[in-house]
């Protein structure tokens, strides 16, 4: 993890490997002629600077535009022996923007120990959001070996009062959110061999030591004597047994109670729906939603923020084999809730219903879940927007809220009920996969079937986060997102509980 500072030491000559100064694009249409780039920030440098500066923009034909980087050498005036000039877009105040150029220009600086950033204004927005989109470019999956190049190490933000309680809060906030989507990618991006159902708990229980946290990890015996057949139907392919672990934050004086569902299957080969090869690539990141709650419930209790929070994480490896579920076997779900599972791929909904009566049957005022879910998300949306659906308009578009502010790509997505029947099954309560039209929608309707009731009787308000294509990036890495598990739904969480605390 990056360490990031403040310093308000001049721009000349502080010691860098690298120096990063933002452009925006020249004000008026785009493609407009004649206009250069302005550079932000830098006004106290002496004239000879900012000309030399000036006439290298120019030189290396640097637009603005976001998230683009160009690199000088040793510029007149300047200490540092390399500048970075990253473009803000035509936004330069907006916090994402300012995230996703503040994470391209750490990625571009890759070998680089130290670097330091002008930020176009000191304001504490500005200041976060360039620290968090830092944080987040400032990352590499070496487990399996070394990073061609070790991520940027230092970042200091130069600014007039580092001193400033808002500003180091603002900082504080950008290193717990960094660590919390670290953790998460490092979970998704580990081998599927290497992340067993009883691994991932057992990183839930590392993470939760030394902290505020409490974390329960219930085996595949506590699973039987609790009745989770959807968990235990999904896993029992696998000779490696399933999980739920559940990880609480439970400050005195909280304001509320959140309870967060994630999808935990660590690797998803289809079972006997066996998938076909290229299909199963990517699916070592079947564990994203889980990693997400499980990143987002260990930033809330490092924030500290006066709200409950209980992350349940349902855990199996969907395999195929001699003990594996076939199509047409019936399950029956904890709460009782029998389903004939047609198809064995549709096996999040599975892990998910088991854990969503579980998680409701405490009364929290609010349930959000997360999973790479459906296929189907992905040819609605692509690969950079998840979904959002829910029992509740106005509490979705809470979740909406939370994911703008946190940068994160959502949009509102329907459950209609015309879709429900088509979850019936001839012999149980419910199938496990109904239309294929509308299948991010029908998995949606599935799931709300396992929601349960507040004490007094009404539907416990409910979001569920379809991630299944902005979870795993396989294209070009871009802004601050790396290729590999991108932690996606961490900050939108953390937002959302940041929210409900008040
Ligand atoms: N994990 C997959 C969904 C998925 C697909 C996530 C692609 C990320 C990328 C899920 O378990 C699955 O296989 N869903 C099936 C459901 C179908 C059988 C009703 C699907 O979407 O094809
Ligand atoms: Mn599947
Ligand atoms: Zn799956």
């Amino acid at each position: 993890m990056v360490r990031l500072s403040l310093s308000s030491k001049s721009v000349k000559s502080v010691a860098s490997d690298a120096l990063v100064l933002t452009l925006a694009p020249p004000a008026g249409k785009t493609g407009a002629k004649g206009g250069a780039p302005a550079l932000l920030g830098a006004d106290d440098l002496p004239r000879a600077t900012r000309t030399a500066l000036a006439q290298a923009v120019t030189a290396v034909g640097a637009t603005g535009a976001l998230g683009t980087v160009n690199l000088l050498p040793a510029v007149t005036g300047l200490a540092a022996p390399l500048v970075a000039l990253v473009g803000l877009g035509a936004d330069p105040a907006d916090g994402e923007s300012l995230r996703r150029a503040a994470g391209a220009a750490v990625r571009a600086l890759a070998g680089r120990r130290r670097v330091v950033l002008v930020p176009p204004t000191s304001d504490v927005a500005t200041v976060s959001a360039l620290a968090e989109g830092a944080a987040l470019g400032a990352y590499a999956f070496t487990r399996y070996r070394a990073a061609a190049a070790e991520p940027v190490a230092e970042l200091t933000l130069l600014v007039d009062k580092p001193r400033d309680k808002a500003l180091r809060t603002g900082l504080e906030r950008a290193r717990v959110l960094g660590e919390a989507v670290a953790l998460a990618r490092d979970l998704i991006n580990t081998a599927p061999g290497d992340l067993a159902p009883a691994d991932l708990a057992e990183a839930a229980v590392q993470a939760g030591a030394g902290t505020s946290l409490t974390v329960r990890v219930l085996d595949e015996e506590a699973l039987a004597a609790g009745g989770y057949g959807g968990i235990l139907g999904v896993g029992q392919g696998s000779v490696r047994p399933p999980r739920l672990v559940v990880v609480e934050h439970a400050p005195r004086g909280a304001k509320g109670h959140l309870a967060l569902v994630g999808k935990g299957i660590t690797f998803d080969s289809g079972g006997l729906s066996l998938k076909p090869p290229a299909g199963m690539e990517t699916m070592k990141s079947d564990m994203s939603g889980a990693a997400a709650v499980l990143a987002a419930v260990k930033a809330v209790a490092d924030l500290g923020l006066p709200l409950k929070v209980t992350g349940w994480l349902a855990v199996a490896e969907n395999m195929p084999s001699g003990t594996a579920i076939r199509p047409s076997d019936v399950l029956t779900m904890h709460g009782g809730t029998t389903v004939e599972v047609l198809n064995t791929d549709a096996e999040g909904r599975l892990v998910l219903g088991d854990a969503l009566v579980a998680a409701t049957a405490e009364h929290p005022d609010h349930v959000v879940d997360v999973a790479t879910l459906t296929g189907a998300q992905v040819v609605a949306l692509g690969n950079r927007v998840s979904a959002v659906m829910g029992n509740d308009d106005a509490f979705r578009e809470q979740v909406l809220g939370a994911a703008r502010r946190a940068g994160e790509q959502f949009w509102p997505m329907p459950l209609p009920q015309e879709l429900r029947s088509s979850l019936d099954s001839t012999v149980a309560d419910l199938s496990n996969i109904g239309d294929r039209a509308g299948g991010m929608l029908v998995a949606g309707l599935f799931l709300q079937e396992f929601v349960g009731t507040a004490a007094d009787g009404s539907p416990t308000p409910w979001a569920h986060l379809d991630i299944a294509g902005p979870a795993f990036l396989t294209a070009e890495p871009f802004g601050y997102t790396h290729r590999g598990g991108t932690g996606v739904a961490v900050r939108t969480l953390v937002a959302l509980a940041e929210d409900l605390a008040g």
